[in-house]
């Protein structure tokens, strides 16, 4: 890291996103649909095993593939299993993360969009300091199991927990921008739910060599339910991902927010964890709205819960002082230029308040209902060139989930696809059968 000196002068000459009031961006109006044929069949070739572990990588082609890790066990034997097979990946990935965000906020990367008050504790105590004062503002409110697990990566791969936990404490202290959609009944060709998580975040540093689907098997333990967590090696928090009970998660960072929102808090359960709380211990449409009511909120964000046992969704418009639940019958905030209602659908393009992709996304939507994954992939989401990342697109009452990855670092592009998730080819992945792999048998 750059000294202090040079924080404290970068962070005086910044412009402060906090007070304008619209997102300015918008997709390119030349974007073209994505019409590379999705994979059904993934190749799986199975890379490691443990007592309480498999894992596979999907795809033979390297510059598609991706790793499914499935895990078994209490928490910390999860986590043990998951740091014994992985070791030199996750301490690739953490060690590399690390150091990518200490040159970020030297050289104030702005792709990853630290807000004002973890700059100002990076500033006058460092990034270790303000890592560590985040997870303890935040550990009160966390599941004990969360330490238990990640202890069990540390023990199993090596890894120092500090380091761990302190790289947990990433997204409470980044945004990402990101889209969601919900859509059901007159909306789509099935009439069952399609959800979409599209992830934009950060594609320059160590996350998109690192995709991961961790399948966590629970079926021993009554308090938990079996989940997938679309994340990467050794990251235990949630963005992304769908339970056994057919529920699945959408999220985005608001940084254009209105007065609706009121106060954010550094001091209540980190979002990633609440989202994995959702996934791992309901099973019902309204266990996951409690869950949300009733958790300590932080920061302002859109989250989308979906349960396609019912063909609900909603989005949570949330903050630590608002859980404002929306679907299509009340859509937040209506604007007729660029949020305008559509009937059984709910959708949110980038942010809170953001016309330019907002608009691209209702216009999309609008002239492709009734939707399928191939008209969602093709059109939708290749248009409104969201989810840079990683995307996927849930049709769980159909067992599928469509699944996008950014390209990678070793990736010489000549198979011809562009770099960003939603410019790619998606896989296919079949969440029943996900769930019922079998435990190794050593
Ligand atoms: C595979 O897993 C075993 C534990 O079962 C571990 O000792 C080994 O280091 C792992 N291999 C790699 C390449 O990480
Ligand atoms: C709709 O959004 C535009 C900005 O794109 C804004 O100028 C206008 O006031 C908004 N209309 C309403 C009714 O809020």
């Amino acid at each position: 890291m750059r000294p202090l000196a040079t924080l404290t002068t970068l962070l005086l000459t910044l412009p402060s996103l906090a007070y304008s009031a619209y997102c300015s961006g918008s997709p390119d109006p030349n974007a073209p649909s994505n019409s590379l044929p999705t994979t059904l069949n993934p190749a799986k070739t199975l890379v490691n095993s443990t007592d309480n572990g498999l894992v596979y990588k999907y795809n033979d082609d390297k510059f598609h593939s991706f790793l499914v890790t499935h895990l078994w066990g209490t928490p910390y034997e999860q986590g043990y299993a998951q740091g014994e097979m992985m070791g030199d990946e996750i301490d690739d990935f953490f060690q590399t993360t690390y150091e990518y965000l200490s040159k970020a906020l030297a050289e104030e990367l702005p792709q990853l969009r630290f807000p004002e008050w973890f700059l100002d504790l990076v500033v006058e105590k460092g990034l270790d300091w303000a890592l560590d004062w985040t997870a303890e503002a935040t550990a009160a409110y966390t599941d004990p199991k969360f330490f238990e697990e990640l202890q069990g990566i540390s023990d199993g791969s090596g890894v120092d927990y500090q380091l761990l936990l302190r790289i947990h404490m990433l997204p409470e202290a980044t945004k990402g921008a990101c889209s969601m959609i919900g859509a059901s009944d007159t909306a789509t060709e099935t009439g069952n739910l399609l959800q979409l998580r599209a992830l934009d975040w950060d594609v320059d540093g160590p996350f998109k060599d690192h995709a991961n689907l961790i399948v966590y098997h629970n079926d021993d333990d009554p308090e938990r339910v079996s989940w997938a967590n679309i994340a990467w090696t050794g990251f235990i928090g949630s963005v992304t991902g769908f339970n056994e009970q057919k529920m699945s998660i959408s999220e985005i960072g608001v940084t254009f927010p209105d007065d609706t929102f009121g106060k954010e808090s550094r001091h209540g359960t980190p979002f990633v964890n609440l989202l994995r709380d959702v996934l791992e211990k309901e099973s019902t449409f309204k266990g996951a709205d409690d869950r949300i009511s009733n958790a300590d909120r932080t920061c302002n964000l859109i989250l989308g819960v979906g349960d396609a046992k019912t063909s609900q969704f909603n989005a949570v418009q949330y903050s630590a002082d608002v859980a404002n639940f929306i679907t299509s019958d009340n859509l937040q905030p209506v604007n007729d230029t660029w949020h305008a209602p559509i009937t059984d659908i709910t959708y949110f393009g980038m942010d809170w308040l953001c016309p330019g992709f907002s608009e691209v996304l209702h216009d999309q939507l609008v002239a492709n209902a009734p939707l399928t994954p191939a008209n969602m992939i093709e059109d939708v989401i290749a248009i409104t060139q969201t989810g840079n990342l990683h995307i996927a697109v849930y049709d769980l009452a159909e067992s599928s989930v469509y699944l996008s990855f950014a390209k990678k670092s070793d990736d010489d592009g000549s198979d011809g696809e562009g770099d960003m998730a939603f410019e790619r080819t998606y896989t296919r992945i079949d969440a029943d059968a996900l769930f019922s792999t079998p435990a190794p048998t050593h």
